[in-house]
């Protein structure tokens, strides 16, 4: 069986009030019609076409994965949309239809229908809701089978009163489509050639039609608005943090975490409220994350507490460190062991060997510092000359004191120490106490200036 998806994103989203089109509106930093391509390929799908009209050029344009696109320049209804993709489908595929506006159906939930497909069968997901204004009703015969849909605006006022709406997601072979779309027309309530006419039709020459509901019912939930968007942010990320929880993480308020990316987190680690994990990032074991702390593309391995408030993107943090509060690891950051890294501190394209401490308002980048080296309060590396950036070399065992500018390129060896307030401008050989000192000056009975 060869697996084709065709996802409709052709409208224009007029009540998200936006100028981009409401399918690249993003759900966890994704765009909504990402998340419904992506659950497609995760079920090894062939080719996934993407059905696109209002604002085709920003969507090739946003749009990273490998899918086809026809464009659908006049949007005169879901049955017209699909109709547009048949050319890029094989007679024999199987077809699965998804809405790049509804962007959280579950893979397991779109296999049942594809399961269900035959020559002679179309799987159909509905969702039975207390509320189901808006929706297709499912019309169904006495022993309970489908024969039919009807649209809200077509509907009388008994088929109204079903409560089985159609969420539009179905799967058929493209041979049946290809036929039953050739025999719809437009004569109804919205003039449209409507995708749901396509069920009486089938079961009028002989076709079966089967149905399957979804677990939950946000996995059929369309987008409109923004409120409705910031709806399923929420569910996403409670979903997210379900599964964290599951794995064995403590969340101190699973309604306060932020997932937009791959997050991986190890046993017994505990996440705080308010932290924003984006990209690809890998907590290990028994790792503390204080409040309000955005972790980007990085890895933090076993034992390690970072602190409340702390930036840290691009960089691998080692077993057993201290981070933050309010410490900023920039991208290229290294700490290799045991670090402790303070507050008001900036680290760049560094790597910090094992042990080493950089606790206090320094700022240290493309600096390879050695194993237990202290920095103290206030280090600088001056490593930009206003044209081009310059290494600074500090060897195992420094001890720098407060205040020290480190002039690069500049190289301390190992063991040496850098008396505080220095401005080091020439390499400090191994050993060596380095300082440079302005003599102290004192004046007697210095008359302080009084307020007028
Ligand atoms: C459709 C279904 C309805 C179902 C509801 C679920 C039809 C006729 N009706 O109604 O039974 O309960 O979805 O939300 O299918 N689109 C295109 N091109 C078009 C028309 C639509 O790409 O020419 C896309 C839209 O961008 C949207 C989706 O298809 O993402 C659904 O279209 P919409 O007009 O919103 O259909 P509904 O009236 O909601
Ligand atoms: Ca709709």
């Amino acid at each position: 069986m060869s697996l084709k998806v065709v996802v409709l994103a052709a409208g224009k989203g007029t009540r998200m009030k936006s100028a981009m089109p409401k399918v690249l509106h993003r759900v966890a930093e994704k765009p909504m019609v990402e998340h419904v391509v992506d659950a497609a390929s995760s079920l090894g799908a062939e080719k996934t076409v993407l059905v696109i009209g209002h604002g085709a050029e920003q969507l090739r344009a946003t749009i990273t994965r490998d899918v086809e696109y026809v464009e659908q320049t006049e949007q005169l209804g879901t049955g017209h949309a699909v109709q547009q993709a048949l050319p890029l489908l094989n007679p024999d595929d199987t077809v699965l239809i998804g809405y790049g506006d509804v962007p959280l159906t579950k893979p397991g939930t779109f296999k049942q229908l594809i399961d269900d497909v035959t020559e002679s069968n179309i799987a159909l997901l509905t969702v039975i809701m207390e509320d189901p204004t808006g929706y297709g009703r499912i019309l169904r015969d006495d022993s309970g089978n489908v024969i039919g849909i009807v649209e809200q605006k077509d509907a009388t006022p008994e088929q109204l009163l079903v409560k089985e709406g159609n969420t539009g997601i179905l799967a058929a072979k493209a041979s049946a489509l290809k036929e039953l779309l050739g025999r719809i027309d437009n004569n109804n309530a919205q003039q449209e050639y409507y995708l749901t006419d396509i069920f009486a039709l089938a079961v009028q020459q002989g076709m079966t039609i089967t149905t399957h509901q979804p677990d939950h019912e946000w996995e059929t939930a369309g987008v409109n608005s923004r409120l409705q968007l910031a709806e399923l942010e929420r569910i996403y990320q409670l979903n997210k943090a379900d599964e964290l929880m599951t794995a064995g993480v403590t969340l101190r308020d699973p309604a306060r975490i932020d997932v937009r990316g791959e997050l991986t987190v190890g046993q017994d680690s505990i996440i705080d409220v308010n932290c924003v994990f984006e990209g690809v990032v890998t907590i290990g074991e028994g790792v503390s994350i204080g409040p309000n702390c955005t972790i980007s593309d990085s890895t933090i391995a076993d034992g390690t507490v970072v602190k409340a408030n702390t930036v840290i993107e691009n960089s691998t943090v080692g077993k057993d460190c201290t981070v933050g509060p309010f410490a900023r690891l920039r991208p290229g950051t290294e700490l290799e062991a045991q670090n402790n890294i303070g507050n008001f501190v900036e680290i760049k394209k560094s790597k910090i060997s094992k042990g080493s401490k950089v606790n206090h308002l320094s700022y240290v980048g493309d600096s390879s510092v050695g194993e237990s080296v202290n920095i103290g309060a206030g280090t600088i590396t001056c490593n930009y000359d206003g044209a081009n950036k310059h290494q600074t070399i500090i060897e195992d065992g420094v001890f720098i004191g407060s205040c020290t500018q480190l002039v690069a390129p500049v190289t301390v060896g190992k063991n040496a120490v850098v008396g505080a307030g220095s401005t080091i401008t020439k390499e400090v050989s191994p050993g060596q106490l380095a300082f440079t000192r302005a003599p102290l000056k004192t004046v007697e009975n210095w008359p302080r200036p009084r307020k007028k």
